[in-house]
């Protein structure tokens, strides 16, 4: 019998996964690798789009194989914090999708003036537009004075942004459309001064708003919410960690707290349907029952 040396199992060599089995393969080693060496859990993002992403940085960076860019992200933490922008989607703007703002001065604004202090939790917040739509609401309705926003996401970057509170003044004219169909009731150039090609919104909306990183995928619950706005997040995630998240804000909702997801995300198929009540569903805003 001709004998055989064999350097690894005989099962590796001998295998021939296919290109998509394998192209699987290295991607779950590379998040796992992530998760271990920085904390970062995209294990349970839906995988398409995740994938897309890894071969684009894997482009950039001039590397042949997602082996490759794992070894890189391993040795060189600025490569992770390039992945980490192109992984967390920051597409976001000002009062984006104003039908969801007229629902919410409409029917959740009614509800935050029946308590004496609101806590509200913007979960995934991006650069801060939300946070800034979110106040000038607020300010509108006279509860701003009494409401604390608690502004997370899981990339410091854009928290930097969204502290500056600089947005690019060639958006205004969309954005001002945008308050103008949400309900806006001023003139939404009385918010921003011009800068360059900046607009600087009022240090007076960030007031009562703490930024800070948080991660959905693997940090706990941090307080109890009278609100919490989650909206184009949960898009992203798998069902498991969907319902993770799902777990984290039913947590952190005192009872009869509002939900607001995004048009495309909603509480139902998870394991709280029956915890929440409908209050718009077209605009998915739920409130918490039991
Ligand atoms: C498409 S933006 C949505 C921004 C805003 N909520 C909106 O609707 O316009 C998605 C945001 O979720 C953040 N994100 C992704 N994964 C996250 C996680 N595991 N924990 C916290 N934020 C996350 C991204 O960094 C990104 O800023």
């Amino acid at each position: 019998m001709a004998s055989r040396e064999w350097s690894t199992p005989p099962e590796v060599v001998d295998s021939d996964p296919g290109r998509d089995e394998l192209e699987e393969l290295e991607v779950e080693l590379l998040l796992e690798a992530i998760y271990r060496r920085y904390g970062f859990d995209f294990r349970e993002y839906a995988r398409a789009s995740l994938k897309r992403r890894l071969w684009r940085r894997m482009t950039a960076e001039h590397l042949q194989t997602l082996s490759q860019l794992q070894d890189r992200l391993l040795h060189d933490p600025q490569c992770m914090e390039r992945l980490l922008l192109d992984l967390s989607i920051n597409v976001t703007s000002m009062f984006r999708d104003p039908s969801f703002h007229v629902a919410f001065r409409e029917k959740v604004v009614p509800l935050l003036h029946t308590y004496p202090f609101t806590r509200i939790w913007c979960a995934g917040c991006s650069t801060g537009e939300e946070v800034y739509s979110l106040a000038i609401v607020l300010q509108e309705e006279g509860l701003y004075e009494r409401t604390r926003i608690y502004a997370t996401d899981i990339n410091e970057a854009v928290l930097d942004t969204a502290k500056a509170g600089v947005f690019p003044l060639d958006k205004m004219q969309q954005y001002t459309q945008n308050y103008i169909r949400a309900g806006g009731k001023h003139d939404f150039s009385e918010y921003y001064v011009a800068a360059y090609d900046g607009a600087c919104f009022s240090r007076s909306l960030v007031e009562n708003v703490v930024f800070a990183q948080h991660n959905l995928a693997s940090d706990r619950a941090f307080n109890e919410f009278n609100v919490i706005l989650c909206r184009n997040v949960m898009i992203y995630f798998d069902k498991t960690l969907q319902d993770r998240v799902h777990d984290l804000f039913y947590d952190s909702l005192e009872t009869f707290g509002i939900l607001a997801l995004g048009h495309k995300e909603s509480v139902g198929f998870t394991s709280h349907a029956d915890g929440y009540e409908v209050v718009d569903q077209a605009e998915r805003i739920y409130r918490k029952i039991t």
